[in-house]
């Protein structure tokens, strides 16, 4: 590892993600009321010598969710098993990670509100009762056995809250929504980064990446490593506001950290649709994007941001959205 981190550009995609991810509390930037509540929670689960209550969190993407699942494993001492909602197909696929647990071992499960709803079923008994009801035998001569499982907890990650079926959403006793971070706080991730990283940044270099971020810690190391790779390129040791303020443009992020989608989402806005009200869909359509991009990704740093506002008959552009474009807003 340690080696690793001098062979500066020798690293490879995965290497890079699992070298700059926090593995503790302490190291996770942000957040601060969730990481004290689950500070306390990891504590007494610890002091009961219990399984910690199931935990669900969710938000936009890139905010830190799978970090966080990671880091709550790490904290209580115990394994991680990982899956995702659309993978487990077969409720053969949720009985084989199951039975795999350990005592107070991390189920962790990404996009859960993906899982088909049999699935979900199947996982109802498993969080409530540690148990794992499956049906043998062949049709006609079929019973169901109940197998014991060991106290776990389940870790969901989601970027859609209302698409969780209340039941699964009731069986979690920790329900946290990670929100975007500050500039100060992807500053702070930044400089992390670069230390990990072995390539040096200025604090005003930093910031100004930090400030074009989208408010998430994934975009902030992504242009982090762009930007490092135009220093390798140019042969500077270090990086230098200039620097990042030349590839943030070569990489067309505004001064707002909106990109070339974010901008296409507001000129249909206000160009084809007159500012709206307009539907999410009808958005996605005329720019070719899917809908979940623009439901997940796209419109939650917009409305954040105030460049959009949400009516009961759909997205409108705002003041802030007509002024960043440099669109005179027509009186009516
Ligand atoms: N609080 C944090 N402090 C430092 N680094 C962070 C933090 N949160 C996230 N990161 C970094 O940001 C990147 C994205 O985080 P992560 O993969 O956990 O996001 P996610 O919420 O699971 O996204 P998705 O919904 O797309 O799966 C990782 O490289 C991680 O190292
Ligand atoms: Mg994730």
């Amino acid at each position: 590892m340690m080696i690793d981190n001098l062979l500066d550009g020798s690293l490879r995609e995965d290497e890079f993600e699992s070298n700059i991810r926090p593995q503790t509390l302490d190291e996770y930037v942000g957040q601060s009321e969730i990481k004290e509540n689950l500070r306390v929670f990891i504590k007494a689960a610890k002091l009961r010598n219990e399984a910690l209550d199931h935990v669900l969190l969710y938000g936009p993407p890139g905010l830190g969710k799978t970090t966080l699942a990671h880091i709550i494993a790490n904290e209580l001492g115990v394994n991680i098993k990982t899956a995702s909602g659309p993978s487990i197909e077969k409720s053969g696929d949720l009985a084989a990670i199951l039975s795999s647990l350990e005592e107070g071992d991390v189920l962790f499960i990404d996009e859960i509100h993906r899982m088909p709803r049999f699935i979900e079923e199947i996982l109802y008994p498993a969080m409530e009762d540690y148990v794992l009801d499956i049906v043998v035998g062949t049709e006609g001569n079929s019973r169901s056995i109940r197998i014991d499982l060991p106290p776990f907890t389940l870790v969901g990650a989601t970027t859609r809250a209302g698409d969780i079926s209340s039941p699964l959403r009731d069986r979690f006793g920790i329900v946290e929504k990670l929100n975007y971070y500050t500039t100060e706080e992807l500053t702070s991730i930044i400089l992390r980064t670069s230390k990990v990283l072995n390539m040096p940044i200025d604090l005003d270099a930093a910031t100004n990446l930090a400030k074009r971020s989208r408010k998430t810690p994934r975009i902030a190391n992504r242009l982090f490593k762009r930007v490092r790779d135009f220093a390798l390129v140019s042969g500077d040791k270090k990086i230098d506001y200039a620097l990042t303020t030349n590839s943030l443009d070569r990489l067309k992020v505004d001064n707002y950290g909106l990109d070339s989608v974010d901008i296409e989402y507001l000129e249909a806005l206000i160009n084809k649709f007159n500012g709206g009200p307009v539907g999410a869909a009808t958005i996605a359509t005329s720019i070719g994007e899917e809908v979940s991009t623009i439901e997940d990704v796209v419109e939650p740093f917009l409305l954040q941001e105030g460049f959009v506002k949400r009516t009961p008959r759909g997205r409108m552009a705002t003041d802030l959205a007509y002024k960043h474009l440099n669109i005179e807003k027509p009186s009516k």
